[in-house]
């Protein structure tokens, strides 16, 4: 590793410049070595899909330059530069990437057009948690646009809250088409020769006789005392109780579980996330199996190997671990294949390969490259269309199968939810409030979702898998005198039942509690005023003063806010005291709205104006005294 440069004194490369090889340039701004670790992979799988004829750079930021005039005079000579860029901090650019985010936000007044002969593309390393999400990619993204650089792909935004990795790998889907295209518009002549068959990653597949014995379930539950955390070796546990939760009036449904975690050694607590496995759909599975013209009992294995023991060539680097086999196609597709979910941009360079009707591919590698981008977001994004409607819509595709689970079908994600009951309350049960997803998509078809159907109809065996999300920060103040103000329409309302099963098994042990006022909306008290007499109950013993909004009753919707601004002058006073401040449920339209009214509250109760309104919230936040749990 060479010495960090002197101040004036910036080293060239040791290796001389090869000016007949294009050159790709990758940029980091890291915190924690993420992005630098991106920024690595992304280059390594270049060189392999290039076969070395493209020559990819990666560059410390701070490194590049030791002052704006180097950046100025290096930059000016770039063509092709990607960024992975993370987030740090309350929406900061890393340490390393400091000066340069400085110098670029600058160039956005001082020098339009500066950048015109650059192609770049940005991946950004952010939290959803946060609010200011990826801010410094985003930013980074558009200054370079304003000064005249030509966008390769959209901004990639990763969010580390969930599977980052998963994110990235996304958008070198994206990239990688879009820089083949690039490539052979390259006039010199010295551009790589790029199959797109290369570039498809690859399964090795083994087909085994039937008769062998197959993988079928995960492990049983440990009796260790930990939770397991990964895809091989969830819990499994048995679902007790399932019931229904809205009244026959309502036209939609909600389920209550339980899942019963006694001798599991699975331990939770109050406010904690569970992630549950899912199975699709039989109907999904059957279809799946008929686009790969492949009986559902065939039995294989899938391996990152190839025969002679290599690792994959081309591309391969971003495969994950194959899953555990032999397995049936019918359990492949059912417990560890996204059918339903839109297919991403990369897929449809993977099916282009293995349409065998020339006017298919051809239209399959448009909708892959950068020109394809109008028709691909109306047809496919727009439309919503699910991997398999997009499949069946080319019938001379036949993808085998360890293209399929390599690179058509991303692997099927354990779904999450705010678990809705207390330890203290129910040390053996795990309670899980689950709204069933079902919506017409505008292609006609309905949108069972997934994880909420089967878990209304699809638990046959009265078993499932689950494991406990780790570090939650959605909890109680560790002071039960600690006031608390909670709010949660429809199925946000799950945490707050556990915080108030907790508070109510506190109070009976004799704890004295603070106020605690919890906004709960429903469309109609006589349907989906779901545990109304729990909740109810907690209100005769105070654990809680309840008031609930009820959108759909009378001519005028009424929402939590509308309650909260009812309420503005007790909120504020429980603030003033310290109270810590609860948000959950969706985070589109309802989690702003609340977060807007909040606002208004704080600036006409407290008697200051937006700017502060919002220091204020800030500050809440950094305390660790706002929460939110929004999806
Ligand atoms: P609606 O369906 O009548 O619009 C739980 O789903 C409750 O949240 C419903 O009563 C729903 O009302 C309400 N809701 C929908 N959008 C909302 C928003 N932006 N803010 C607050 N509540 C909302």
């Amino acid at each position: 590793s060479r010495p960090r440069p002197v101040t004036g004194e910036i080293h060239e490369d040791d290796e001389p410049e090869d000016e007949t090889r294009i050159k790709v340039t990758i940029f980091f701004g890291t915190q924690t070595g993420t992005a630098e670790g991106f920024a690595k992979a992304l280059a390594e799988e270049g060189k392999a899909r290039y076969d070395n004829k493209v020559v990819f750079k990666v560059v410390d930021l701070d490194e590049y330059g030791a002052d704006d005039q180097q950046y100025e005079n290096k930059m000016k000579k770039e063509k092709i530069a990607f960024f992975t860029i993370a987030t740090y901090g309350d929406g900061e650019p890393t340490d390393n990437a400091a000066r340069f985010h400085n110098w670029l936000m600058a160039g956005v007044t001082e020098r339009p057009d500066f950048l015109t002969g650059l192609t770049y593309a940005v991946f950004g390393l952010g939290n959803k948690q946060y609010e200011h999400f990826n801010k410094a990619g985003k930013q980074v993204d558009e200054a370079l646009e304003k000064q005249g650089a030509k966008r390769l792909v959209p901004c990639g935004l990763g969010d580390d809250d969930q599977i980052i990795d998963d994110d990235f790998t996304a958008w070198k889907e994206m990239l990688f088409p879009a820089l083949d295209g690039l490539m052979h518009n390259e006039e010199d002549g010295t551009a790589a020769a790029v199959s797109y068959k290369m570039a498809v990653p690859e399964y090795r597949v083994v087909i085994w006789e039937s008769g062998t014995k197959v993988w079928d379930k995960p492990s049983a539950a440990e009796r260790n005392g930990q939770a397991i955390y990964n895809l091989n070796h969830p819990c499994r546990v048995n679902v007790a109780v399932r019931r229904q939760l809205h009244t026959p009036q309502s036209d939609r449904s909600c389920t209550h579980c339980e899942f019963d975690i006694a001798n599991t050694g699975l331990r939770y607590e109050t406010g904690d996330h569970v992630g549950v496995y899912i199975n699709n759909s039989q109907e999904a599975v059957e279809e799946a199996a008929k686009l790969l013209g492949v009986p559902l009992d065939t039995i294989f294995s899938l391996h990152a190997d190839t025969k002679d023991g290599d690792v994959l060539g081309a591309g391969c680097g971003s495969l994950p671990p194959p899953f555990p086999g032999p397995l049936t196609l019918n359990t492949a597709l059912s417990k560890f294949s996204d059918l339903l979910n839109s297919p991403r941009k990369g897929v449809f360079s993977a099916l282009a390969v293995y349409a065998s009707d020339p006017e298919e591919a051809e239209h399959l590698q448009f909708l892959a490259s950068p020109q394809g981008k109008e028709e691909y977001q109306q047809w496919v994004i727009a439309n919503q269309q699910s991997l398999l409607e997009v499949i069946g819509a080319f019938p001379s595709v036949k993808v085998p199968l360890g293209v399929f689970f390599a690179a058509v079908a991303p692997r099927l994600q354990p779904r999450f939810y705010s678990i809705s009951s207390s330890p203290r309350f129910a040390p053996t049960r795990i309670h899980v409030t689950c709204a069933l997803v079902y919506e017409p998509r505008p292609t006609g078809r309905i949108h069972h979702g997934v994880a909420s159907t089967w878990i209304k109809v699809g638990f046959h065996l009265s078993l499932i898998h689950c494991y406990i999300k780790p570090l939650s920060n959605f909890r109680l103040p560790s002071n039960p005198m600690t006031p608390i103000v909670m709010i949660g329409p429809g199925t946000g309302l799950a945490p707050f039942r556990g915080f108030l099963q907790e508070r109510a098994a506190l109070q009976e042990a004799g704890e004295t509690l603070g106020p605690a006022i919890f906004f709960f909306g429903c469309r109609s008290q006589y349907q989906d005023f779901i545990y109304e007499e729990e909740l109810k109950g907690f209100v005769n013993k105070r654990v809680v003063e309840l008031e609930v909004a009820c959108s759909r009753e009378g001519p005028q919707k009424v929402y939590v806010q509308h309650k909260m601004l009812d309420k503005a002058s007790e909120i504020w006073r429980l603030i003033s005291e310290g109270a810590y401040l609860y948000l959950c449920g969706d985070a589109k339209g309802m989690a702003k709205d609340v977060q807007r009214t909040l606002l208004t509250i704080i600036q006409s109760e407290g008697g200051v104006d937006n700017t502060e309104a919002e220091a204020i919230i800030k500050q809440l936040q950094l305390d660790g005294r706002y929460l939110r749990d929004i999806w």
